[in-house]
């Protein structure tokens, strides 16, 4: 919003980590007599925890006040490919524009996004010509067109990563491991919530698990995170949330065997003061 000089946006609160309804409502209500167009921009996968807001929900307040409705699904969005587990993003299919991202749940590195739109003519305001690019006769005889799919131009073709992960994967190939990696996440919260060393922060939505060692302060946390990360043993995140700061693990490796997650807790509880 800063880059394109519009206004600022406005960011509401977000107790249990997703937007709630009523307040989007209420936000939504206030704005009613202002000008100009309004976006109302969801999640699909938190960063912190990997939650999905309610979509159907916001898809339907977003209708009633004629807001355009965007989702941020750059982590979540490859759900869409694993059977087991697509129905979490019910509702996706009512965002007028969707953000995808493979540099998680799609193992390719940065960059590696898209914006999906179920009607292309969204993309209009792409459209720019100019003649030693894409002049008009070219454009009608047939040759491709970029300068109207992406605003890069010149700039590294990200989409070939994510075309060949598609082609060499398919929906099936990205929805095994989609399953498996969602699977070790289920298995490492089940360990910590076995564990009486630890408290977990809630069951995990994607394959992000938040984590902590009962009682540990901001100090304890940093330096289990550094130690880990400079012994080259493990890299964890943190996230602060409302019941406080949290270890982050983002679990990504459909490989990843059991012994494995022990293997983390062990290695962190190592570190818990005695
Ligand atoms: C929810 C979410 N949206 C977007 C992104 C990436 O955004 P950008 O491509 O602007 O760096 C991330 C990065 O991990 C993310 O977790």
């Amino acid at each position: 919003a800063w880059l394109l000089g519009l206004p600022a946006p406005l960011t509401l609160p977000t107790p249990d980590g997703i937007l709630t309804p009523d307040t989007v409502h209420t936000c939504l209500a206030n704005l009613a007599g202002r000008t100009g167009p309004l976006l109302l921009t969801a999640t699909a996968g938190t960063t912190d925890s990997g939650a999905i807001d309610p979509l159907p929900a916001l898809a339907d307040i977003a209708d009633r006040h004629g807001a355009r409705f965007h989702i941020d699904a750059a982590y979540g969005g490859p759900l869409l490919f694993s059977d087991t587990h697509r129905t979490a993003l019910h509702g996706l299919d009512r965002a007028h524009t969707v953000a995808l991202d493979l540099h998680k749940l799609g193992w390719q590195p940065v960059a590696a996004g898209l914006l999906a739109v179920p009607d292309p003519t969204t993309l209009a305001p792409l459209a720019h010509q100019a003649d030693y690019l894409n002049a008009d006769d070219d454009t009608e005889a047939g040759l491709p067109d970029l300068l109207s799919r992406s605003l890069r131009t010149t700039r590294r073709p990200d989409i070939l990563k994510i075309a060949v992960t598609l082609k060499a994967l398919g929906r099936h190939g990205l929805g095994e491991l989609i399953d498996r990696t969602l699977a070790a996440a289920q298995a490492l919260a089940d360990l910590i919530e076995a564990h009486p060393r630890y408290e977990l922060h809630s069951r995990p939505t994607l394959s992000t698990v938040l984590f902590r060692p009962t009682g540990a302060d901001h100090t304890t946390l940093a330096t289990i995170r550094r130690t880990l990360l400079t012994d080259g043993q493990a890299v964890l995140g943190r996230a602060t949330t409302p019941t406080g700061l949290w270890l982050k693990a983002t679990l990504l490796n459909p490989h990843t065997q059991p012994g494995d997650l022990t293997t983390l807790l062990k290695l962190v509880e190592g570190h818990i003061p005695r």
